[in-house]
């Protein structure tokens, strides 16, 4: 596990577009597993601005996104799929057939997980999973009690979560109280993890993953069982964490080695 810690959430999604894009270069059919919430969006900008100012080509690229409402049309604002038009889809060149999301509408739920989950696989899997936190320590929509073991599969939200995401919903509209998710399992398999958490409103979720036991009341701190994950923080929310100190250390130990790894 790596913890890096930025001076800014700005640093944060540079280094990490930077992981990307470099993965990218050496895999051009790369396959990306991405997130939504405002902890991303720097990353998708930056890797906006390089398809753009560098010509970097991502027609080749595939995306599975982790989670979606159910029932909220994709025009909907709050759809995930709206946002990801938005915040990435519109400024590089995926083409949309290579663009993939969980099933949020219509029946046979539950085959269509499945199917979501053989989609991924018959890319060879995802090679970069992108992930936020929830406050309550959730990553895609696994809230806690999930079991770390679960698929893609349709979840409630806890209120805590519908308390947090009612600040995008106007004028008495109720944020939509369930969603379908990769499940914790699925996340697992993804051969790299980046999550990145930002502020002072992260750092319980950020030290229960990190530092806490490995619970499904924190489904983050599954990802201690991930052979290749990399905590990317700032300040704010890694100031809960007791071994600050000691990342700073692996990490120029890491930089020092590096020609010899
Ligand atoms: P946020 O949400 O990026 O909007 O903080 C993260 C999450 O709930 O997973």
């Amino acid at each position: 596990m790596r913890v890096l810690v930025f001076d800014s959430a700005e640093l944060a999604a540079r280094r990490v577009a930077g992981e990307v894009l470099a993965a990218l270069r050496e895999k051009p059919d790369l396959v990306l597993g991405l997130a939504t919430g405002s902890t991303p969006i720097g990353v998708y900008a930056e890797l906006i601005r390089a398809h753009r100012t560098e010509g970097i080509d991502f027609s080749r690229v595939r995306t599975f996104n982790l989670d979606e409402y159910l029932d909220l049309p994709a025009t909907h604002e709050q759809s995930y799929r709206h946002f990801m038009d938005r915040y990435l889809f519109s400024g590089i060149n995926v083409p949309p057939s290579q663009i993939h999301f969980p099933p949020s509408e219509g029946s046979d739920l539950l085959e269509r997980c499945r199917e979501y989950e053989e989609d991924i696989r018959r890319t060879g899997g995802i090679d970069i999973q992108i992930l936020g936190i929830g406050s309550n320590g959730h990553i895609g929509f696994n809230e806690p009690t999930s079991s770390l073991a679960s698929r893609t599969r349709v979840k409630t939200l806890t209120d805590k979560t519908l308390r947090d995401n009612s600040r995008f919903y106007r004028g008495g509209e109720e944020p939509p109280q369930l969603a379908c998710t990769m499940g914790i399992g699925t996340i697992l398999e993804a051969k790299k993890v980046i999550l990145q958490a930002f502020g002072a409103k992260k750092a319980d979720a950020v030290r229960a993953a990190v530092e806490g036991p490995v619970s499904s009341f924190c489904p983050g701190s599954a990802l201690q069982l991930h052979p290749d994950v990399s905590f990317c923080l700032d300040h704010e929310s890694a100031s809960k964490l007791s071994l600050r100190e000691y990342h700073r250390r692996v990490l120029e130990n890491e930089e020092r080695l590096r020609h010899r790894l």
